[in-house]
């Protein structure tokens, strides 16, 4: 089965998890895109939906399901994503697509996250996959040298902007031991929008696409 056909399979067992006349959260990224594809198949079930980005809005546009402005919501039943890495706590790092501050607003307004994921993305420890973190452009090098004496070696995702106008720094060489405190302490420095570790808050569910099947961790 190849990378993709798992993160289908993740994709469509996520529907069993969509709440009959609530509002859902959508991520981003090609795991989301097949949860989206998918979704559209009973997209008469739902009120509507909530996109962590403006090319997950598009997609469903696309496909005629509801999108809403998350201020006109006042919950969500459920957040749908995929990750980059995650752990046997089901702690993420996300934002390899640079959506990861609408992720984590998103998934903070609901109930539950189930995260979807094809098999190479549980690991053991967090940090082969570079951390992503969106700074405020005006603070860029600052930041960069406070990962740097974090042990960490920060790289500027260059030609990219979020959505929200700020920058990428992509952080390598990290071992995340403490997801958590990591968490914490990068969210205490001024400049940093948003970390891409979701371990304060980490998935509900993980849905991991095997050779064998859907594997469901809690
Ligand atoms: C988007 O910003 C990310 O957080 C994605 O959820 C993550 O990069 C997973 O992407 P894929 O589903 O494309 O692997």
């Amino acid at each position: 089965m190849t990378q993709d056909e798992m993160k289908k399979m993740v994709a469509e067992a996520a529907l069993d998890y969509v709440e009959a006349g609530t509002v859902i959260g959508i991520g981003t990224g090609s795991t989301a895109n097949h949860f989206i594809d998918s979704l559209a198949t009973i997209k008469h079930k739902i009120d509507g939906a909530v996109a962590s980005s403006n090319a997950s809005a598009k997609r469903l546009k696309d496909h005629g399901i509801p999108v809403l402005d998350l201020n006109s919501v006042s919950e969500l039943s459920v957040y749908v994503d995929g990750a980059d890495e995650s752990n046997h706590y089901l702690h993420l790092i996300k934002g390899g697509g640079g959506a990861l501050t609408r992720e984590k607003i998103v998934a903070a307004c609901s109930h539950k996250f189930v995260c979807i994921a094809d098999g190479s993305k549980l690991v053991d420890v967090l940090g082969k996959f570079p951390l992503p973190i969106e700074v405020i452009p005006m603070a860029r090098s600052m930041i960069a040298r406070e990962l740097v004496k974090r042990g960490g070696q920060p790289v500027y995702r260059e030609g990219f902007t979020t959505d929200n106008g700020n920058v990428i720094l992509d952080v390598h060489n990290l071992e995340i031991m403490e997801p958590v405190k990591l968490e914490q302490e990068l969210n205490n420095l001024p400049g940093i929008v948003t970390v891409g570790l979701f371990a304060i808050r980490p998935a509900d569910v993980l849905l991991l696409g095997t050779e064998d099947g859907v594997r469901t961790l809690t």
